[in-house]
């Protein structure tokens, strides 16, 4: 993603975020960095640089909470050298830990939970007043998902679309950390968009926890019809959604792949796990058979979507003929792709009061069976694309190779390909010539028109 250029260019102040999660957080790393930086701030690649460090932290499985806190602990020394510096936690583990936070770390200024990004100017002055250590952790159900500051030069952006989640899984911490499930106004949506479409944004991804339960609080628009607004937004050439949760995944959204034809082919639908015995206990609310029959209504309207996952392995009384499931239901779907990850007991969640009986030497073992497959489609379903002409919306230049060109396909597959500079920020047609692991290899052919495509 673009970087934000400073309004004030000549003011020395760096600011340093440091981001651990998911999109959400990326989102609120993006609108603090887009807050500070109209305040004067100048964003800096590095902490010895910076008079602010944030640290955006996540608390969704234990390791990442483990990591927030050596995170913070590494700026210790530089807070000795230099008194003024600035230093932020926020995100899920300042929410879950604010007073902890406080406590064991005394460099930390200030601890801004999930409902106050959008005050960080604000505690930022208070902090320079001399007002800290301060600590901003109390919930509202409103929504606070306030308008970003200006968004120039975005290739492709995310647009928050609900806030929090009222599904409880069982194993989830997140409605304990980001609250009840809150949408934003439907006007305010597409005008965040109209004003991205016009910088030049090509790409727009609507964000929330269950973007498919979004419900405009004053007009009653629900998901699918935003769909159509956000796609008829001028410069909006590409639209992409996350996350989707199977139970509230509606016919008139499957329909939206028919009609829409900006909407991405690609899906991330999280399966977590194949058995409908453990999916009850996780409280998913669908069977397997349930989460099949999406997948078959949604390839029946698009028959080259491609569809990424997270599955979740050992979950407790996750026996091995519950895993064998998992593999199943990742035999017949093909997943282009799944994050999976080890099931981890969380502060607050039912499932933390389940005895935890699959041991840590057994969820390894399903973890890299899991993998093991995983990585075999992953290949698979990228060398379907070989010989092909694909739409790349070119993004930057890959970090490997200055001259290579990297971008997204529809399938939301990273290809590198042989292009143009100037290349950037556009679709381009390219041709598929190598499927590797994680992405594909091209050339872009500049006389093709994507219209034909
Ligand atoms: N343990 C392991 N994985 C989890 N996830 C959420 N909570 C846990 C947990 N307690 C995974 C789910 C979710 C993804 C963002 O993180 O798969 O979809
Ligand atoms: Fe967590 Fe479930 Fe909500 Fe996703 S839908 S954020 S897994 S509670």
């Amino acid at each position: 993603m673009t970087r934000f250029s400073s309004p004030h260019p000549d003011t020395p102040s760096g600011l340093f975020i440091r981001t651990f999660g998911c999109q959400m957080n990326e989102y609120d790393s993006e609108r603090m960095e887009g807050i500070l930086l109209t305040d004067g701030y100048e964003s800096v690649e590095s902490a010895e640089d910076a008079k602010i460090i944030i640290i955006n932290t996540c608390s969704v499985r234990e390791k990442p909470e483990e990591k927030t806190y050596s995170e913070i602990g590494r700026y210790r020394d530089l807070k000795e050298k230099h008194p003024d510096l600035i230093i932020i936690v926020a995100g899920c583990v300042a929410q879950q830990n604010a007073a902890v936070i406080i406590e064991r770390f005394p460099i930390v200024d200030a601890v801004v939970g999930t409902h106050h990004v959008g005050e960080i100017s604000n505690i930022v002055a208070q902090i320079r007043k001399g007002h800290g250590p301060i600590i901003a952790d109390d919930f509202s159900d409103e929504c606070r998902i306030d308008p970003f500051p200006r968004r120039r030069g975005l290739i492709s952006a995310f647009v928050t679309i609900t806030q929090g989640c009222n599904n409880f899984c069982s194993y989830c911490i997140v409605p304990f950390v980001r609250g009840r499930e809150s949408s934003r106004n439907a006007g305010e949506i597409i005008r965040d968009v109209e004003e991205l479409g016009a910088g030049g944004t090509v790409e727009i991804t609507l964000l929330g926890q269950n973007v498919n339960s979004y419900r405009d609080p004053k007009r009653g628009m629900d998901f699918p019809e935003l769909l159509e607004h956000v796609a008829d937004v001028p410069g909006v050439r590409r639209l992409r959604f996350t996350t989707s949760h199977p139970k509230d995944l509606s016919d008139r959204l499957v329909d939206a792949y028919r009609t829409i034809p900006a909407l991405c082919s690609h899906i991330h639908l999280p399966l977590q796990s194949g058995s409908s015995r453990v999916l009850a206990a996780m409280n998913r609310k669908y069977s397997k058979e349930e989460y099949l029959e999406k997948i078959d209504a949604l390839r029946s309207v698009r028959s080259d979507l491609a569809v990424t996952t997270d599955i979740i392995v050992g979950f407790p009384g996750e026996t091995s003929t519950d895993f064998e499931e998992t593999l199943y239901v990742m035999e017949r779907v093909r997943f282009d792709g799944a994050y999976s990850f080890k099931y981890s007991s969380r502060p607050l969640t039912k499932a933390s009061t389940l005895k935890d009986t699959v041991d840590d030497e057994e969820k390894s073992r399903r973890l890299t069976i899991l993998q093991e497959l995983q990585k075999e489609h992953t290949l698979c379903t990228n060398r379907l694309h070989v010989n092909t002409i694909k739409e790349v919306l070119a993004t930057g230049t890959s970090r490997r190779d200055p001259d290579v060109i990297t971008g997204r396909s529809v399938h939301n597959k990273v290809v590198n390909f042989t292009g143009r500079y100037e290349d950037i920020g556009s679709l381009i047609p390219v041709k598929i010539i190598e499927a590797r692991n994680n992405s594909l290899l091209g050339e872009a052919i500049h006389n093709y028109s994507i219209r034909s495509m």
